[in-house]
């Protein structure tokens, strides 16, 4: 098998940022979707720290969670926001509890993907954790937000490139 015709490799390298979107909802069943995705992901000891609050334009939040970051026009042209956050006391460790939070977006970055949605992580909004969490309606003593994902249908097509493997590899392969 070429990694063509392997459909998990092939949504890894293919997926880009969208940070555009059509005017067009996403649907209930998508997002239930993508939050599995979401769900199923790797976390320490299996405690699935994280949390998910969903915020579809033409809800308040959504407007106020715009208020919070530089990218306002990304937030308020996404179809949904999904905001990706870790319970405090279901935490164990920090380091551990954000990798696992990770590894849950880029779950549902790679659904979302495959769905023929489009979306960005936005990490500069978890900056002023008190102004995005109120905007959410969330206690900032019970919650730490980790990312919004901002989605929709695409309207443009991603472009970014990577450093080549031989200047990641710290060592040749043997
Ligand atoms: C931790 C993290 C934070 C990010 N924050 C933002 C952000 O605030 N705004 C934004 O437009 N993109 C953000 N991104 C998206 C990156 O800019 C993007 O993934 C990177 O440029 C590579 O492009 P690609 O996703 O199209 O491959 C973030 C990505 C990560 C992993």
């Amino acid at each position: 098998m070429n990694n063509e015709d392997n459909p998990v490799i092939r949504a890894l390298l293919e997926r880009r940022s969208i940070r555009k979107y059509k005017d067009e909802p996403v649907s209930n069943e998508a997002l239930t979707t993508i939050l599995d995705a979401g769900r199923w992901a790797p976390s320490g000891l299996n405690n699935q720290p994280w949390r998910f609050l969903v915020v579809k334009r033409g809800d308040p939040r959504h407007e106020e969670l715009a208020k919070c970051t530089k990218y306002a026009r990304i937030v308020r042209g996404s179809a949904a926001c999904i905001a990706v956050v870790l319970e405090k006391a279901a935490m164990y460790s920090e380091m551990k509890d954000h990798q696992g939070a990770g590894a849950c977006i880029q779950n549902m970055l790679l659904a979302i993907h495959t769905l023929g949605l489009g979306a960005v992580w936005l990490g500069q909004i978890v900056n002023d954790q008190d102004a995005s969490l109120s905007a959410l309606t969330l206690d900032p003593k019970l919650y730490e937000l980790q990312a919004v994902i901002a989605l929709g249908h695409p309207d443009q097509r991603g472009s970014s490139d990577r450093k080549p493997l031989a200047d990641l590899l710290l060592e040749e392969l043997s």
